[in-house]
């Protein structure tokens, strides 16, 4: 097995394998790291010669433009790409299955395996083969053993699990300085080596405290329980904002104080319309499953309603904006600012703004919609997706996209805030009054706003977790 690492590949340029190799890459100018994906479209972006990026990252830009032809790479050849490495990072996409056994909760591992088998078939030498996908616990043997079965002489395969722990909108900060790296390998000589070459590619910026080694199940295990855990914390609190809004207490004076306890922790604590994106209600769903599969119906049930109180968070929001607004919506203009499942991203996996205005067009509304990142097409994309009981022709006639917040508010009955970008506490709140049709409200699903200063100004407020702030 190779001692010390000199050439990376990884396997899928999405969000995860993006900007994590090229952090590497950036930090480790003697590694020359190939990111490779069979998407041309995407690779061809991350080659374009402007920077016009595929993903939207703080930062990002920065880091490709320090490396890229020095000694990062991107390329469609993944053959190559696996033929060259010594170290080959797998970060395909693992979205829950739609279909088949398992359906809407175990993971599709269909193009972990795919890239597997790839591996397989081309290594002409031995390869460290990392897991980096959020893939349920026992991935790893899957790969080691698809591996070992199809191994050709003098061509050995150790697997590691090293789980990413970014978080999109701070991916590039949180990889220059994370809490910590998880490694996890057999632990078995050879399983040990493996798991030492990869610390070293680490410990070029990051010091060796922080990196933490542990047996594979432990690795791919703690990955699932990070985001179950944080999720709960989300969950948690928005149970107790229904508590505020129905007692007149406030979820932030609340939040603040729990949070002071050293042992609870002041961050993720941010009540909101529902948490959103790629990794949570994924990697709860797939704990659930494994739960399931191991038979312990009471660990399922119990992580199972981490998901479900999200669900009930959405849908208890759509609910207020129709009750506040005279029991009907029908006809009436709401103005949705944030389609992103958070700031600073433009990705809308699994976002909240998707299930309110799904919910808004259900109660025949229009809506004017405007986000800062997100492309045009893939706003109808999840909406269509999100509405197959309406033709895309008939939601593109209750739906309009929007070049600013002040456009979309124009004429509005109501304003929802559903993702928190800094750019919507600083909006110039008297003309939107002006421009809209009155009584006017406004929803704060991520209490951000300066709930006096819009109410002097005559807006009518409701806030997530606050009773009658009205
Ligand atoms: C998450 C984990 O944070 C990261 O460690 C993991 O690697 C991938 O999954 P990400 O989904 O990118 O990262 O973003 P995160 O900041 O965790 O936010 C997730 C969702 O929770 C967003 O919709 C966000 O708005 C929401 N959220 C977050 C809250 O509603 N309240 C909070 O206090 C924090
Ligand atoms: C608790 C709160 O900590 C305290 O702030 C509040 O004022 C009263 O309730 P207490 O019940 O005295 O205090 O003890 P605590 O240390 O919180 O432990 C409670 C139980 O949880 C114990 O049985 C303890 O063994 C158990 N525990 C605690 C665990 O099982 N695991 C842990 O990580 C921590
Ligand atoms: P993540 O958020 O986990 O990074 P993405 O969907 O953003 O997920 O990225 C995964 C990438 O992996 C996609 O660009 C996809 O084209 C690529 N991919 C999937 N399977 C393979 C494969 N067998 N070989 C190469 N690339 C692949």
């Amino acid at each position: 097995a190779p001692g010390k690492v000199s050439k990376i590949c990884c396997i899928g340029a999405g969000y995860v394998g993006g900007p994590t190799c090229a952090v590497i890459a950036l930090k480790c100018p003697h590694i020359t790291v190939t990111i490779v994906d069979v998407n041309q479209s995407r690779i061809d972006a991350w080659n374009d010669k402007d920077f016009k990026l595929p993903i939207y990252e703080p930062g990002l830009e920065d880091v490709v433009r320090g490396c890229r032809g020095r000694n990062l790479f991107f390329s469609t050849d993944v053959d190559k790409g696996i033929q060259e490495a010594d170290l080959i990072f797998v970060s395909v996409n693992t979205p829950t299955k739609k279909s088949g056994v398992g359906a809407g909760f175990a993971a599709d591992l269909n193009y972990v395996e795919l890239a597997t088998r790839r591996i397989a078939a081309v290594a002409n030498s031995s390869k460290i083969v990392v897991e980096k996908s959020t893939v349920p616990c026992r991935t790893a043997e899957s790969m080691r053993t698809i591996l070992e079965s199809n191994s050709k002489p003098n061509c050995r395969f150790d697997i590691l699990s090293n789980p990413e722990f970014l978080a999109e909108g701070t991916a590039i900060g949180d990889l220059f300085k994370p809490d910590r790296v998880l490694i996890g390998s057999l632990q078995t000589p050879e399983g040990k080596a493996a798991c030492d070459a990869l610390t070293e590619v680490y410990a070029n910026w990051v010091s060796k405290d922080r990196i933490l080694t542990v047996g594979l199940w432990s690795s791919e295990l703690s990955k699932l329980a990070a985001n179950a855990m944080l999720a709960q914390r989300i969950s948690s609190v928005n149970a107790l904002s229904a508590i505020c809004e129905a007692t007149g207490a406030n979820i932030d004076e609340v939040a603040h104080a729990v949070g002071f306890d050293s042992r609870v922790g002041p961050k993720f604590l941010k009540a909101s319309v529902g948490f959103g994106g790629s990794c949570f209600q994924k990697d709860i769903l797939n704990l659930v499953y494994l739960s399931e599969s191991l038979h312990l119906p009471e660990v399922a049930a119990y992580w199972r309603q981490v998901v479900e109180m999200n669900e009930y968070q959405k849908r208890r929001f759509s609910k207020t904006v129709v009750d506040t607004l005279f029991n009907t919506i029908t006809g009436k203009h709401i103005a949705v600012l944030g389609f992103a499942f958070k700031a600073d991203t433009g990705d809308t996996r699994e976002s909240a703004s998707i299930t309110l205005i799904r919910d808004f067009l259900n109660e025949r509304a229009n809506i004017k919609i405007y986000d800062p990142q997100v492309p045009h097409e893939q706003i109808w994309f999840d909406l269509a997706e999100a509405c197959p009981n309406l033709p895309l022709e008939s939601i593109k006639k209750s739906v309009t996209i929007c070049p600013s917040a002040l456009d979309a508010c124009n004429q509005a009955d109501a304003l929802v805030i559903a993702t928190e970008w800094k750019e919507f506490k600083e909006i110039d709140w008297e003309a939107v009054y002006t421009n809209m049709n009155k009584p006017a409200f406004v929803f704060d699903g991520r209490l951000i706003l300066d709930v006096e200063k819009l109410k002097k100004i005559g807006f009518k407020v409701t806030v997530i977790g606050r009773g009658n702030v009205m």
